[in-house]
């Protein structure tokens, strides 16, 4: 359990960055010291003064030891608060918690990455670490689907991924514009076509529920097999530390056997809605 389980640590925006229309990214400085370690995958509670706390996932590089990085959605009144921070202003940390995506363990394996809107901001810390050690690896494939051109979310390191020659970068769109000459589509059916060894793939998937739910249909098709399927999940939070059971999806919980949870583990009870 982090140091600061129960008690915010005071942080301040160090820079802001507006990524989409509604969709900000925060680098976030601690007044004194650096933060804590966290691993890819992991979250903190984010409270804007005032207003409340919500849960957001790193979204920066797991080696950068001077800010924590999230990427945020305003969605409602915490999200909104937390998007109208300026550098300089501050708020609570705590965290990190919960599990992280198995990075080392992929090691010796094909790696796809599934990523649908905002998912790709919890994945981007996995997929710098495998990029950073890129050796390591089988075949790296990132699927990334967005509404539409517009809401391409990290546009500029989507691009310097695609240039690289040891990483296939797919991207499509639900709906395209004039000048869009990529793949149009929801991001499942893009699994069909992509190359990877489905008996030596480790899958990591990250979005809409309703789109993971396609994604693990396509992976079965293909014969990935549960066990070497990652998803991450969001469930409202309150303590993150297991104590008030908001965050409960079956007999799990969502803050400390989670986000990242392997499907098998899951299977029997990620198709009922609201358990
Ligand atoms: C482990 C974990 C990681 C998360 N990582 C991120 C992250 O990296 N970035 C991020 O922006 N959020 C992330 N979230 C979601 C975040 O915690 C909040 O749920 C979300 O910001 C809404 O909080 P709010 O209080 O602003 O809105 P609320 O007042 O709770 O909601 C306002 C309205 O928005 C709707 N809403 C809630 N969440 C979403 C959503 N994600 N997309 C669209 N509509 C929504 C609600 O149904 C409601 O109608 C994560 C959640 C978890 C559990
Ligand atoms: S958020 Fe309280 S038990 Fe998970």
């Amino acid at each position: 359990m982090p140091a600061n389980a129960f008690t915010p640590s005071v942080y301040r925006v160090a820079r802001r960055r507006r990524e989409l229309a509604g969709v900000v990214t925060l680098e976030l400085a601690p007044l004194s010291g650096a933060p804590p370690a966290f691993a890819p995958g992991q979250f903190n509670m984010l409270y804007a003064f005032g207003v409340g706390e919500v849960a957001v996932s790193m979204s920066g590089a797991a080696s950068d030891t001077d800010t924590f990085v999230h990427t945020v959605r305003e969605v409602g009144a915490v999200s909104r608060a937390l998007g109208q921070l300026r550098p300089g202003a501050t708020l609570g940390v705590r965290g990190p918690f919960g599990t992280a995506w198995p990075v080392a363990a992929a090691a010796g394996t094909d790696v796809l990455i599934v990523a649908g809107g905002l998912g790709l901001a919890p994945l981007r810390p996995a997929i710098r670490a495998i990029l950073a050690e890129r050796a390591r690896y089988g075949r790296v494939t990132i699927l990334f689907g967005c509404r539409n051109p517009g809401e391409m979310l990290y546009r500029s390191e989507l691009a310097q991924w695609r240039r690289r020659f040891d990483v296939d970068v797919e991207v499509t769109v639900d709906h395209a514009e004039p000048g869009w000459r990529g793949h149009v589509g929801v991001v499942p059916a893009l699994i069909a076509q992509a190359e990877f060894d489905p008996r030596e793939t480790t899958a990591l998937v990250c979005g809409p529920e309703i789109m993971m739910r396609f994604v693990l249909s396509a992976l079965r098709e293909r014969g990935v097999a549960d066990e070497h399927i990652y998803l991450s999940m969001e469930r409202n939070m309150k303590c993150a530390i297991g104590l008030c059971g908001h965050c409960q999806f079956g007999p799990a919980f969502i803050c400390k056997d989670g986000p990242v949870m392997r499907y098998d583990a899951i299977a029997g009870i990620f198709t009922v809605r609201e358990v």
